[in-house]
């Protein structure tokens, strides 16, 4: 582990493998018979989204969606996908599976962009929850945890790249760049 940033436990691996058993057991109950496509949201939702299906038990595809967000430039963020869902999305029952929804910028731009592909269904799926930082409404259909306005890294969550393969959610410490 990189030991220029101090890092607090803040979720520790027990608690997450229960929250993805919760959300497996609502996701099975609404998706049981709807084959539906988990599109996960690269590359933070990669540890998540690993879990998560092992968990579901029910028939299901995958696919991924990579989402940039720019947002050296004051208010507005630009959202652009940089890489598509390929399998086909219309008439789909479609569930994007999020690392984190903090400004809601990034999900929302995806989820319209989605839902003009048609799907059946839309929903989404986030372990953690940042809502004191939103700026765009966003509804979470499963969530795992509302978390403080802190900088988390591990489980899939990075910094600079760094801290993905964590098996837990850490904060970095104030004041320690984050
Ligand atoms: P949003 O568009 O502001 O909601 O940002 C969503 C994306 O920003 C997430 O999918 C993450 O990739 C990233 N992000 C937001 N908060 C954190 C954090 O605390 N740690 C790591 N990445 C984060
Ligand atoms: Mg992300």
């Amino acid at each position: 582990m990189d030991s220029r940033h101090k890092l607090e436990l803040l979720i520790p691996r027990e608690e997450i493998a229960q929250a993805i058993s919760r959300l497996a057991t609502e996701i099975r109950r609404d998706y049981q018979r709807k084959a539906p496509l988990l599109v996960g949201v690269l590359r933070g939702a990669f540890v998540f989204l690993a879990d998560l299906v092992r968990e579901l038990e029910i028939p299901l595809s995958i696919d991924f969606v990579e989402v940039e967000s720019y947002r050296a430039t004051t208010s507005m963020g630009v959202v652009r996908i940089t890489h598509e869902v390929s399998l086909p999305v219309q008439g789909r029952h479609v569930l994007v599976v999020e690392d984190i929804v903090d400004t809601g910028r990034t999900t929302s731009h995806l989820l319209e962009h989605l839902r003009r592909r048609e799907p059946a269904s839309l929903r989404l799926c986030a372990l953690l929850d940042k809502p004191s930082r939103r700026e765009v409404p966003v509804t979470i259909d499963y969530l795992g945890f509302t978390v403080p306005d802190r900088f988390l890294v591990g489980y899939g969550l990075d910094m600079d790249q760094q801290y993905r393969q964590l098996p837990a959610i850490y904060a970095l410490e104030e004041g320690d760049g984050g």
